[in-house]
């Protein structure tokens, strides 16, 4: 049976749209617990919505929808630093239906072969130290490497941890190549 699940590029404003509509579903159903409504409140309206992620993606984020049989069930967004040589993962989240069935780590596997093809070979990413996927990115070959406070205004702090993985295979690749996977 062939596998139904597809991960796309974010380019138009339909798929900015259905972007920010996980956004609102997805973390209110998950972060409310863990930083309370507020928080969810203010980083939605500052960070997921439609004009915001546009904007994100004119300064260099790249966004991905993951579809299975043609139903967005998550996204993720990355940004490169090829000064640094590092991937960021700024955003990877899954609707609750379809956590825990291997797709994140589909989506890592995607992801890793995105910085694999750019050369660059230290992914990083940061994490609300309560979040119960601190071990779900510890499964999926990440460590802490730092604790880290972040001011995201509006009177709030993020208590993250920022973890990185090296990426096992990882060759630049030729100029003028398209690169994603
Ligand atoms: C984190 C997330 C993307 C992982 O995707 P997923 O599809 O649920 O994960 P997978 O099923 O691919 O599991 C990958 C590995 O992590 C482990 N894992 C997944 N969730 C876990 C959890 N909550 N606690 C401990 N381990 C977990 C799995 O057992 C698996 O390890 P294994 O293959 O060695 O058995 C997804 O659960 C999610 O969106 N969570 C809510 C939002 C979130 O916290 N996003 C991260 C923000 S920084």
């Amino acid at each position: 049976m062939p596998d139904a699940l597809q991960i796309s590029a974010v380019c138009d404003a339909g798929q900015i749209a259905a972007a920010a509509r996980l956004a609102r579903e997805i973390w209110y159903e998950y972060y409310v617990s863990l930083i309370g409504r507020a928080q969810v409140d203010y980083m939605l309206e500052r960070f997921q919505t439609a004009p915001a992620i546009g904007e994100q993606i004119g300064r260099g984020y790249e966004y991905f929808l993951v579809e299975r049989s043609d139903t967005p069930i998550g996204y993720f967004a990355v940004r490169a630093d090829a000064a640094e040589r590092r991937l960021f993962i700024s955003k990877l989240y899954l609707h609750a239906s379809s956590r825990g069935a291997g797709t994140g780590r589909r989506c890592m596997e995607f992801i890793e072969q995105l910085a694999s093809r750019r050369g660059l070979p230290v992914l990083w990413l940061t994490v609300n130290k309560g979040n119960p996927s601190v071990a779900a990115y510890q499964r999926l070959g990440f460590r802490i490497a730092a604790e880290i406070e972040i001011d995201i205004g509006g009177g709030f702090l993020m208590d993250d941890y920022r973890m990185e993985k090296q990426v096992a295979a990882c060759i630049p690749e030729p100029r003028g190549v398209d690169s994603r996977p």
